[in-house]
């Protein structure tokens, strides 16, 4: 790694008595202590409009930290507009000095900035600090460093020039004209980052909506890009009612592209809406789609358990199950069942629940009430189902905040909800297969449900590990052999899903920022 041109930023761990557990405890107690004011902007003005609406704590709800407003259709169309015109001023703006704003942002969420992104994403997204630094901080830089970096390797090529002294052919990157609309999840907040940003450094306008759950992060990562100098308008921050927005940027004629990262329904309605639209748009909108997984572990007989056990708490435990990658079915062999199941419980049992505030928790609370009734659904589903058995947890509770204890289930029908369909939460469900049957339970991996997004491998036999690189080869855009099927790390596994998890156009790698860019082909003759 030496030698390789740009580094991921370090981790901080903020151990007990560390200068960093202390500004960051500093942080959170100033972030809680406050509603911040959040208006709406759009180029240099700042909109209040409606009736304000709050950003709770998840973890305790009655705490507010955020006081945000919804844009209007008409605020929603005069941000296009803003967007509109600023892309063309911008992408004339020389590479250099847009590079020097993503420096400077870089040095901001390095620095001074990092533990109020911490501390925002903790409290608005119930994220523990551990979690919140290897997003906020950690994957929010990587993703800022390495576009810079795919954008100046890409710039690098130029086609070939038979005769230099006749004619001279070159590319170059232009940004869109229109406007890019970045819709982002609460789930990460580098995501929201880079869905807004990376348009935008590749010489794009964008109307960005955050999710209403990560107002706050969301809000400091656009300030910090003002403090870096980001002329006003080339990212407006709209946070809006989802089918308005939807409504709004699909009927204009502007539309140049849609960055998204939510459900399938949403990305398919707005893929229809463009559909339907076609005929009024000046390009045909870039679509670009992350929409969830249904993500596995398959465990061979000769997998090592304790792996199998660490990686798959970690995996389905972890921010409470709400990374997109999370963990949430699993294949397991009869021989190793009984060993791996009490490893999982005993495991599980020391995982603590609880306010992020506290270093030692493990978990925090779930989003938000719809994804409380949700999770808790499927686990009021599974216990009415003689199906199925819960082994451990299965325990919630909303009064204080909305906490979902770790469960995990049995199953003996791997065409259950509980295997094929996306929970997004704390629910682990396993699927104990008979040994000499291991082919079909491999087949099944692909075949009981449409995402792909991120899956692993466990075994030590290299025939199977063959066998299953090429059986599970579309089903997961990010595939791992004995490791857990989160924590990707921006420029080292590319991220994103196949099928019917996503456009799988890979964040954090070099082919990216060209989704943002439509390049103009010049030749010059003399
Ligand atoms: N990039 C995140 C992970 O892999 C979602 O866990």
């Amino acid at each position: 790694l030496k030698d390789h041109p740009v580094a991921n930023e370090p981790v901080l761990e903020y151990r007990a008595g560390s200068a960093e557990r202390a500004a960051l405890a500093a942080e959170l107690q100033a972030t809680a202590a406050v509603c911040e004011d959040v208006p709406l902007v759009i180029g240099d003005e700042c909109v209040r409009e409606g009736a304000p609406r709050l950003q709770p704590v998840p973890h305790h709800h009655a705490t507010k930290i955020a006081k945000y407003y919804y844009a209007s259709e008409k605020t929603i169309q005069r941000a296009i507009c803003v967007a509109t015109e600023a892309q063309v001023r911008w992408d004339r703006t020389p590479l250099p000095e847009r590079v020097a704003i993503w420096e400077r942002a870089v040095g901001l969420m390095a620095g001074e900035w990092r533990q109020k992104l911490n501390a925002a994403t903790m409290l608005g997204q119930s994220k523990t600090a551990v979690q919140a630094e290897i997003d906020s901080a950690a994957e929010l830089i990587d993703f800022f460093r390495f576009n810079v970096f795919f954008l100046k390797e890409n710039a690098k090529y130029q086609p070939i020039s038979e005769n230099a002294q006749v004619t001279r052919n070159s590319m170059r990157f232009r940004g869109i004209d229109g406007f890019i609309a970045a819709i982002s999840p609460f789930n990460f907040t580098a995501i929201g980052g880079n869905l807004a940003y990376t348009p935008a450094l590749m010489g794009n306008g964008v109307v960005w909506k955050p999710s209403d759950t990560a107002v706050l992060s969301n809000w400091r990562i656009f300030n910090i890009m003002r403090e870096a100098g980001l002329p006003p308008g080339v990212v407006n921050f709209v946070p809006a009612d989802g089918p308005t927005f939807g409504r709004a940027i699909t009927a204009s004629p502007h539309l140049a592209g849609v960055n998204f990262t939510g459900s399938v329904p949403t990305f398919n309605w707005i893929w229809g809406a463009v559909a339907k639209n076609l005929d009024k748009y000046r390009n045909y909108p870039r679509l670009i789609g992350e929409c969830g997984g249904k993500n596995y572990h398959f465990i061979h007989p000769t997998a090592d358990v304790q792996s199998v056990i660490k990686g798959s708490i970690r995996s389905a435990f972890e921010y409470c199950g709400q990374k997109c990658s999370a963990l949430s079915r699993m294949y397991v062999p009869k021989s190793l069942y009984e060993e791996i199941k009490a490893g999982l419980l005993s495991e599980r049992d020391k995982l603590k629940v609880g306010d992020v505030s506290d270093f030692k928790t493990f978990m925090g609370a779930v989003i938000d009430d719809k994804a409380y009734d949700r999770i808790t659904g499927y686990i009021k589903n599974a216990k009415k189902n003689p199906k199925n058995k819960i082994l451990g947890g299965g325990e919630f509770d909303n009064s204080k905040g909305y906490f979902v204890q770790p469960t995990i289930i049995e199953t003996t029908d791997p065409h259950d909800k509980l295997m094929t369909e996306e929970i997004f939460g704390p629910v682990l469900t396993i699927y104990p297969y008979e040994d000499a049957d291991v082919l079909n339970a491999l087949a099944l991996v692909g075949s009981s449900t449409r995402f792909a997004l991120t899956g692993a491998v466990f075994a030590r036999d290299q025939d199977f590990l063959k066998l299953a690189l090429e059986e599970l080869k579309y089903t997961a855009g990010n595939f791992y052999i004995n490791d857990k099927s989160t924590g990707s790390v921006v420029g080292q596994q590319p991220f994103g899903g196949g099928r019917m998890s996503g456009t799988n156009d890979k964040a954090g790698g070099p082919s990216y920022v060209l989704r943002w860019t439509s390049p103009q082909a010049i030749k010059e003759t003399f």
